[in-house]
């Protein structure tokens, strides 16, 4: 399986620490935020991941990663020309990188400590469709989108950012696509925020039956506001203090 990194965006939440800097590049107490899904990549078990940016701040990431090969990585760039294009454009990306193979996408900015190496053997095993990974959060909130599953992991509902959440299960941004997910990305119209949602993805793997979820135990969304920020660095802090990280 190989993995994709997504790491553009125009972090407008996060101005003015995003004005000149990346928000991925941003510190996570003693790290810059893009080293923990690299971390958690290479924990998957991934040896190959492309990082997908935009061409200004492409030359940061390099500098600072090289060729992955301090992560135990193969590292790849690709560049996401329009910064607002959304987490399923910057996904089609990497259509030649993954070359018929199944893929782990990570959102850069997402903070968290799940082994995802189970998952991902399950995957390859089993072979097709997706897997979404879910965390129990308040979904009151309108910051995320939403998963109702039934006893088996299969979801059965998904809304991005709902007005009445049908559960407690937030969608972080970690997902397992099989090779069908360009195909699907193809048939994607922009939502009314002019982005390709990442959520009307999964749906459609999940009206063909195709869509699993699995939950996570804690997951910070790092890039989300000043506030999940500051979580992600007290979060790291006090796992470090504990030996956990
Ligand atoms: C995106 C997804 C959302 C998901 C979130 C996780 O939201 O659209 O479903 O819950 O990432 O961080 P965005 O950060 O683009 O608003």
């Amino acid at each position: 399986m190989k993995g994709v990194i997504l790491a553009g965006g125009l972090a407008t939440r996060l101005r003015p620490l995003t004005l000149v800097t990346n928000k991925h590049l941003l510190p996570v107490y003693h790290k810059p935020m893009i080293y923990y899904p690299l971390e958690a990549m290479r924990k998957a078990g991934i040896k190959e991941v492309l990082l997908t940016t935009s061409g200004d701040h492409a030359g940061d990431f390099a500098t600072l990663l090289k060729d992955g090969a301090e992560f135990g990585l193969k590292l790849y760039y690709a560049i996401q020309q329009n910064a607002t294009g959304g987490i399923a454009d910057a996904i089609a990306l990497a259509e030649e990188f993954v070359n018929g193979e199944s893929m782990l996408v990570m959102l850069g900015d997402n903070i968290f400590n799940f082994d995802l190496a189970n998952a991902v053997q399950r995957f390859e095993s089993g072979g097709s469709g997706a897997m979404i990974f879910g965390v129990h959060k308040d979904t009151e909130s309108k910051q995320y989108g939403v998963i109702e599953i039934d006893g088996s992991g299969k979801v059965i509902s998904l809304e991005e950012k709902p007005e009445k959440p049908r559960s407690d299960i937030a969608q972080t941004g970690i997902y397992i696509y099989d090779k069908k997910v360009f195909d699907y990305i193809r048939k994607l119209a922009p939502s009314p925020r002019g982005e390709l949602e990442v959520t009307d993805l999964n749906a459609l793997y999940m009206k063909d039956g195709i869509l699993t979820c699995e939950i996570i135990d804690w997951w910070v969304d790092g890039g989300t506001s000043f506030d999940e920020l500051l979580a992600a660095n007290n979060r790291v802090a006090k796992m470090v203090a504990e030996g956990k990280l």
